[in-house]
């Protein structure tokens, strides 16, 4: 029983599921990495890994107490403990991690409930559509993992006879969206397969607990991290263990506010030691001892044997104001691609009904793949400003089959939308069309109120551009001028400070150019 009890993880878990939601998309073309494969070539100093059974035994009793008594309750865990069926079970878990991909722990749970409600087994899943999973996953983000896990429960009953994998071999080997980190968490969790699982929060706990400071995404550093984790996880309880490593990371050694005071395992680190030793020297300096006596070295501060020439040692020089956030070191992140997006609202009310607003749909493959969003045309690099109004129209013209007067399109404001590798501006305007006739005909629109929108599979930025839009119009009807609304404000474009080179057109003051005031336009829609 104790196998499959567990606990909570608070926080956002970036850089291996970020990896590893990219590898799985290579899945099925490149081979798979086996859960014990070598990257590194030479063996790492015994300064950076566990190797004596007494330490590595008492780590475990250290952070499974802490973890015994700080856990918090969560639905998934509930159901790794209590649920005795094999398969629902790690299909519960599967779900569990592949929503915590890249997703902070409370914005999940409320995900989690609703999805095991509708879809409690595999089957459930398999049975329903794209559109379901896509509109259920409205707002998570990242929706390729509601698509992966639809493929792959489709795929468990097809090809599997509904039997979830049994080992973390086949979870990984069959499953597509689980990699080594997702594979090793859902075996030990759900499976009490003794294997380490290292996401995010467990790379920084890892790294700055051996002192590993070169770049956390080399070979050698993630093949070293996996041997540690593999080498520390409690054979009596492997989930837990995992998990305890999960929750330590993301609620005492945190990235930006480690609290090293109240960490379980502050005897086992080699960072906060460096650092106690570091204040005993200066305080010995202060006194002047330390220079003067020859019997009193200067204690080593690095401590690795192989310092100078070791491929985990920190590559760079040690920054006292950082302390344990000296580690983990990570790699230069790559800016993101800047992308501008023309964007219409077009809105129908027929006399006496609730507006109506178009959706397009997206393509089957690629970002946000089969969701619901308004019409939209990415922004080439030379397009000017006063080109705009007339590629509105032409789009319109593509989605409406009918043709429209460019002074009938009003500028709304700008809304920035993240994604993980995008800053993405989406240049907003909008039209009322007033004939909508044949609205069911078109494949791939569909004519949604505003509540019926809000409950679609759209992404957030479709929610976010809704909003202004409401916002701006409550500013008409109260006679105010829109450009100077803080909603407008607040929309407006902000380039990132790291953000690679503009591709979109050179931003002119929108506000300047276009009219504002609405105008409703006759138009017929096939
Ligand atoms: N993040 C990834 N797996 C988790 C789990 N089982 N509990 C909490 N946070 C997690």
């Amino acid at each position: 029983m104790s196998r499959f009890r567990s606990t909570v993880q608070k926080g956002k878990i970036v850089a291996l599921e970020n990896t590893e939601l990219i590898k799985s998309s290579n899945k099925n073309r490149k081979s798979k990495p086996s859960i014990k494969e070598e990257t590194s070539e030479t063996e790492p100093s015994l300064y950076h890994i566990f190797h004596d059974p007494t330490e590595i035994s008492v780590f475990r009793s250290d952070l499974m107490k802490w973890y015994d008594e700080n856990k918090r309750e969560l639905p998934w865990r509930t159901l790794a403990t209590t649920e005795q069926d094999d398969n629902i079970r790690t299909y519960a878990v599967w779900v569990s991690e592949i929503m915590l991909q890249q997703t902070q722990v409370a914005t999940v749970i409320d995900y989690y409930n609703r999805w095991m409600k509708r879809w409690p087994t595999v089957e459930k899943l398999a049975a329903a559509t794209l559109e379901e999973v896509n509109q259920m996953w409205s707002g998570l983000g990242y929706y390729s993992r509601g698509r992966r896990l639809h493929e792959g429960a489709q795929k468990v009953v097809s090809e599997l006879d509904g039997q979830m994998p049994k080992t973390t071999a086949g979870l990984l080997k069959q499953l597509p969206g689980v990699g080594r980190y997702t594979a090793g968490a859902i075996g030990s969790i759900a499976l009490g397969q003794v294997t380490g699982a290292v996401d995010g929060n467990v790379i920084r706990v890892l790294c700055r607990v051996r002192a590993i400071g070169a770049d956390s995404s080399s070979p050698a550093v993630t093949d070293a991290l996996w041997r540690i984790a593999d080498a520390l996880v409690d054979p009596e309880r492997p989930g837990d263990f995992n998990q305890a490593m999960m929750e330590l990371g993301a609620r005492v050694c945190t990235p930006k506010s480690p609290v090293c005071s109240q960490c379980p395992i502050q005897t086992h680190c080699h960072a906060f030691k460096k650092i106690s030793m570091k204040q005993e020297m200066d305080c010995k300096r202060l006194l002047n001892k330390l220079a003067t006596n020859p019997k009193n070295p200067v204690p080593d501060i690095e401590n690795c044997m192989s310092a100078g020439s070791c491929n985990l040692c920190l590559s760079e020089d040690w920054d006292p104001q950082l302390g344990v956030q000296n580690y983990p070191r990570k790699p230069v992140k790559k800016a993101p691609r800047v992308e501008q997006t023309l964007t219409c609202i077009v809105e129908h009310q027929r006399a006496g009904e609730e507006s109506e607003y178009l959706l397009t749909q997206r393509p089957s493959k690629g970002l946000l793949a089969g969701m619901w969003e308004l019409p939209s045309v990415l922004l080439q690099a030379d397009i000017s400003e006063n080109k705009y109004k007339e590629l509105i129209c032409d789009m319109m013209q593509k989605w409406l089959e009918t043709p429209l007067d460019t002074h009938s399109v009003q500028f709304v404001g700008e809304v920035v939308h993240i994604f993980s590798h995008i800053h993405q501006t989406y240049i907003v305007f909008s039209v009322h069309v007033s004939d909508c006739s044949d609205r069911e005909q078109k494949q791939k629109t569909c004519w949604l109120t505003k509540s019926a929108l809000q409950k679609a599979a759209v992404s957030t930025g479709v929610k976010k551009i809704m909003k202004l839009y409401e916002s701006s119009s409550k500013l008409d009807l109260k006679g105010k001028k829109r450009k100077a609304g803080p909603e407008k404000q607040s929309n407006k474009i902000k380039k990132p400070k790291d953000a690679a080179t503009n591709v979109g057109p050179k931003q002119l003051c929108l506000s300047k150019f276009f009219s504002t005031s609405k105008t409703t336009v006759k138009s017929k829609c096939s």
